[in-house]
């Protein structure tokens, strides 16, 4: 039986949400119809958008039901770009950090090219944290210009996790909205959108145990932002078009889940990474493990190993059973360093041999047995075909 440990790229629909999901599929009718089979679909929604409102810890009218974390982070970015541009023309800066998402980074590059945005760089260290001294100072130099700023709360490939606090806190002293994609965060440590100071913040579904295809922007009560789509002016006429009530109520049941399960999970987590980080040393005593000390995600494990490529490893670790990743999947297929790693500011060689192993709600010992046993033989042909391509 193979092994699966990319968790953060997918993880598999519980059991108890699939019963869930298939059930709500069967049923039928819009939940926008006044009829009896449209309202038996809104409440299914509205159910749905209560209990998942309860699990990030904001209001339910907060939640903006979408299609999953991409088409979140681009209604956030773009539709508070577009928003305060209109509230005053002077706002062009956009700050984000050269480790986001390409969910992120693409739809800001693009208002960039085609809209007049200024992009402002946050410096990342060596480990991927933020370097907070500085947007200090760039929002009280340049604060009335910013319409934005964009940081992830977890980051996805090397786990590592933001001060998102004080980042909200920073902002608020020039009264800028800021945006987090959250999609790495929620579920697997406590979010709470309320406490947390963000105007919006992305997540989607297929990374909590619930399916592909559905996620949320949480949207402040009183934050204003432009619609990416036009139309029956749908979820506060900020994502028009009919909703997916079976897809929202999985999401929310997958949520509250992840969430009240969460507390046992992290130390579950903590003692599987501990068992694969020690044991990976243990067999390449120079692997960098990516974020150092930073605080990060127990089940997100991100090494980079000198001498070998990313590819070399991960096919030789799936012919050996055991399926992991480089890094992003939405980039993955690609040959292509980490922009993440790069951004960190290292070489492309280093970026070019890393390994992103990650935990999820049905990974056991065996599973992080099998990982070690089958790392030795792939390490030493990766390390090998990598001398030889020297
Ligand atoms: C941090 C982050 N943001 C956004 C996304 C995109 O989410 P989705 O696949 O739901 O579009 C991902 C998915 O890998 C992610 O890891």
């Amino acid at each position: 039986m193979p092994v699966y440990l990319d968790h953060a790229a997918t993880t598999p629909m519980r059991e108890e949400v699939l019963v869930a999901y298939l059930e709500h599929l069967r049923a039928v009718g819009n939940p926008s119809s006044v009829h009896r089979f449209g309202q038996d679909v809104r409440n299914v929604l509205e159910a749905a958008r209560e209990s998942l409102a309860s699990s990030i810890g904001c209001n339910r009218s907060e939640v903006i039901f979408t299609s999953g974390g991409t088409e979140s982070d681009n209604l956030a970015v773009k539709g508070l770009y577009w928003q305060r541009r209109v509230e005053d023309a002077n706002r062009k800066i956009i700050v984000t950090a050269a480790t986001e998402h390409h969910g992120v980074l693409d739809p800001i590059f693009w208002l960039e090219q085609h809209q007049g945005a200024e992009v402002a760089l946050i410096p990342v260290d060596r480990n991927g944290v933020f370097d907070l001294g500085w947007l200090q100072q760039f929002v009280e130099q340049r604060g009335q210009e910013i319409a934005l700023i964009s940081l992830m709360w977890v980051n996805n490939e090397t786990g590592v996790i933001a001060n998102i606090e004080k980042i909200t806190q920073i902002a608020g002293l020039a009264g800028i909205p800021v945006h987090s994609d959250a999609v790495a965060a929620f579920g697997h440590i406590p979010v709470n959108f309320a406490e947390s100071g963000l105007a919006a913040m992305s997540v989607t579904a297929h990374k909590v145990g619930g399916p592909v295809g559905v996620g949320a922007l949480v949207v402040g009560r009183q934050v204003k932002l432009v619609s990416l789509t036009h139309g029956g002016g749908q979820e506060r006429g900020m994502r028009s078009g009919t909703m997916d009530a079976a897809g929202a109520s999985a999401f929310a049941l997958a949520a509250q889940i992840s969430v009240s399960e969460l507390p046992a999970r992290q130390s579950k987590m903590a003692a599987l990474s501990q068992q694969l980080i020690s044991g990976v040393y243990g067999i390449a005593p120079d692997a960098v493990f990516s974020r150092g000390e930073a605080l990060g995600l127990a089940e997100t494990v991100h090494f980079a190993f000198d001498g070998c490529s990313s590819d070399s490893l991960i096919f030789l670790l799936d012919a050996a059973g055991v399926s992991v990743s480089a890094g992003s999947a939405c980039t993955a297929g690609v040959n292509r360093p980490s922009h993440v790693l790069l951004a960190m500011g290292r070489t492309e060689a280093e970026a070019n041999g890393v390994l992103r192993i990650t935990l999820g709600h049905n990974t056991s010992e065996s599973c992080v047995a099998a990982f070690l046993s089958a790392f030795p033989q792939a390490y030493a042909a990766a390390k090998k075909a990598g001398l030889a391509s020297k």
